[in-house]
């Protein structure tokens, strides 16, 4: 796919977005969407829910996310919170006269069942979030759990486990497949084999300190859309949050750290899915309808290199 069809694809998007021209009525960051492979309108602002357990909890920040306008909410069955969300979805959905086909749902493979249990896994987590079928499930990880980073049976599993999702799409367990945390040689080795089908989105680790271009440049050649998460540098880090230049570019703005650190990722096609607590950094991290000017997008875009997750160099 050209890139010029790949940009096409954030049809909601275009003219705000990627030019930053106000000539028509400017789409709210709220509604911005990316049409997927299977022509699947997916938010490009999401809501993260790592570390965010527990029934009241998790009903109390998707009430705040709702309200807000977040449409997309990202969990995985690690998180260990995916029945919560169920839960909290079918009390909250009627409240906000929203039904099943309003939301995005994401959820992911976890590192312990790759290979033949993948179809097993995404039929559990389906189970848990009760909610018909998943808009969207990951290749959480590319390597898998017990399996030594370095051995090239890593290669077999994930292959394995994109076998098993496919099945899922035909049979209807979930609508789009994807990946996290891979790099350019792991989506071109996925590229090779790919049953039929493509992957939609790459999750991965992407703020000012760890943006592979190489990676971007692939996913937009590809037409596979780039997801950033720990986009303000992940929980209890003030590395980015805190940073000077991002500082000043907020002042100037008039903007929080935060705004700044979320617009900047959207302001390249690359959506996001920062994970609050607090109802004002919801509120914060949905409100987006700002241009960061060139000049400092390219500081931001400058900044020396820091992965703060787990790193997946290491894995054949
Ligand atoms: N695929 C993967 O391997 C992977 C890895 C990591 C994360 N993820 C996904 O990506 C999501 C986001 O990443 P993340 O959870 O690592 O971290 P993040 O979104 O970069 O940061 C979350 C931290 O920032 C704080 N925060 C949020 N909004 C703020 C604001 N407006 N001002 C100041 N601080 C703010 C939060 O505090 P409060 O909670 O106190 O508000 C929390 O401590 C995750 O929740 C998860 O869904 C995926």
């Amino acid at each position: 796919m050209g890139s010029l069809d790949f940009f096409q694809r954030f049809l909601i998007t275009s003219l705000f977005l990627i030019t930053g021209c106000n000539c028509e009525e400017p789409v709210l960051a709220k509604d911005m969407k990316f049409k997927l492979h299977s022509g699947d309108l997916m938010p490009l602002v999401g809501f993260g829910t790592y570390q965010i357990r527990g029934t009241e909890l998790i009903r109390d920040v998707l009430d705040h996310a709702l309200a807000a306008g977040y449409r997309l909410i990202d969990t995985a069955k690690v998180y260990r919170n995916e029945e919560d969300i169920g839960k909290a979805l079918k009390e909250l959905l009627p409240k906000y006269n929203l039904t099943r086909q309003d939301i995005f749902i994401t959820t992911k493979l976890s590192p312990n069942d790759q290979g033949e249990k993948a179809y097993d896994a995404l039929q559990e987590s389906l189970r848990k979030l009760d909610c018909g079928y998943i808009d969207l499930y990951l290749i959480h990880w590319p390597g898998a759990y017990g399996v030594n980073a370095s051995k090239v049976n890593n290669s077999a599993l994930r292959a394995e486990s994109w076998k098993q999702m496919v099945k899922g799409v035909k049979d209807g367990l979930t609508r789009n497949i994807g990946v996290s945390n891979y790099l350019v040689r792991h989506l071109k080795e996925l590229s090779a084999n790919d049953f039929g089908i493509k992957p939609a989105v790459n999750q991965v680790e992407w703020h000012p300190r760890n943006r592979p271009s190489d990676l971007l440049e692939y996913c937009n050649q590809e037409g596979i859309l780039l997801q950033a998460y720990s986009s303000l540098g992940g929980t209890d880090n003030n590395d980015l949050l805190k940073n000077a230049d991002v500082d000043k570019i907020a002042k100037k703005l008039g903007k929080s750290p935060a705004q700044i650190l979320l617009r900047w990722p959207l302001q390249q096609n690359i959506a996001i899915i920062p994970k609050a607590r607090s109802k004002k950094h919801i509120d914060d991290n949905i409100d987006l309808n700002f241009v960061i000017p060139d000049e400092d997008m390219a500081i931001l875009s400058g900044f020396s290199q820091n992965r703060y997750a787990w790193n997946p160099e290491t894995v054949v």
